[in-house]
């Protein structure tokens, strides 16, 4: 079996200055006493310090994390966190996102979190992403795989099935070993043999590998954003809808 090690593929650390500028605008967008999403990976993590340092100041916020990670974070800078075991509703969910298309269509989980992070935007009434320009991309797939969670004893039955989809699945490491997510699954990392041409191609791929025994979800996060911001060097700031 291949295996795969995605590198996120950010242009710089969380200190980066288009990075903490999207991080610190999205702040504006959460109001006193709301529950927040927290994402996962560097733009995430930026955004979370921010938030951080706001609750420091006294701001009234809950958090619910989208990895162990973040969750790690968000302790140490006393955000106070509540479980999705809760039945609640959050306002927003903050997170990151790997590509995204002219329509918005995103691939995310390149930092190895998608499952969290599907479940928490979910239940979340609105999902703001914040990337660099770097991420924007004409069709998904162009700048990398898409990450495939699994079931570990499903990996070659889904490893088969993904391959005649026309995929070709590695298994994902960090550090020389199989990489394990906060689930205790595998993420199998897909190329496409073609590119994903449009939305609706990406609806029926996605649908596909869903199918597919012992998938637990993929990277496609497809309408799901409710804005992205992108943030630039510069410091400035621009924002992106979907088409209505
Ligand atoms: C984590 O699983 C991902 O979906 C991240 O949100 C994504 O990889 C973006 O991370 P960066 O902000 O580090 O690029």
């Amino acid at each position: 079996m291949a295996e795969s090690s995605i590198k996120n593929a950010s242009k710089g650390g969380s200190d980066d200055p288009a990075v903490m500028a999207v991080a610190t605008r999205v702040l504006d967008m959460i109001a006193e006493g709301s529950l927040v999403g927290l994402g996962s990976g560097r733009a995430s993590h930026a955004f979370i310090r921010a938030l951080g340092a706001r609750v420091k100041q006294g701001f009234r916020v809950h958090g619910v994390p989208t990895s162990v990670a973040s969750q790690k974070l968000a302790l140490e800078l006393g955000i106070p966190l509540i479980e999705l075991t809760e039945n609640v509703e959050l306002d927003l969910t903050i997170d990151g996102a790997d590509e995204v298309a002219p329509n918005l269509d995103m691939i995310k989980g390149w930092g190895g979190a998608l499952v969290r992070e599907r479940i928490v935007a979910s239940a979340s009434k609105r999902q703001v992403i914040l990337i660099g320009p770097e991420k924007l991309v004409k069709t998904l797939g162009e700048r990398g795989r898409i990450p495939v969670e699994t079931i570990p004893l499903a990996q070659g039955y889904v490893t088969r099935k993904l391959k005649a989809l026309g995929l070709t699945p590695t298994v994902r490491l960090a550090d020389g070993k199989v990489f394990i997510t906060d689930n205790g699954n595998l993420t199998l990392d897909c190329a496409s043999s073609h590119p994903i041409a449009n939305g609706h191609a990406a609806r029926e791929l996605e649908a596909k590998i869903l199918e597919i025994a012992g998938v637990v979800d993929t990277g496609l996060f497809l309408g799901t954003a409710e804005r992205i911001l992108i943030g630039h060097d510069d410091g400035s700031v621009a924002e992106l809808f979907p088409a209505k």
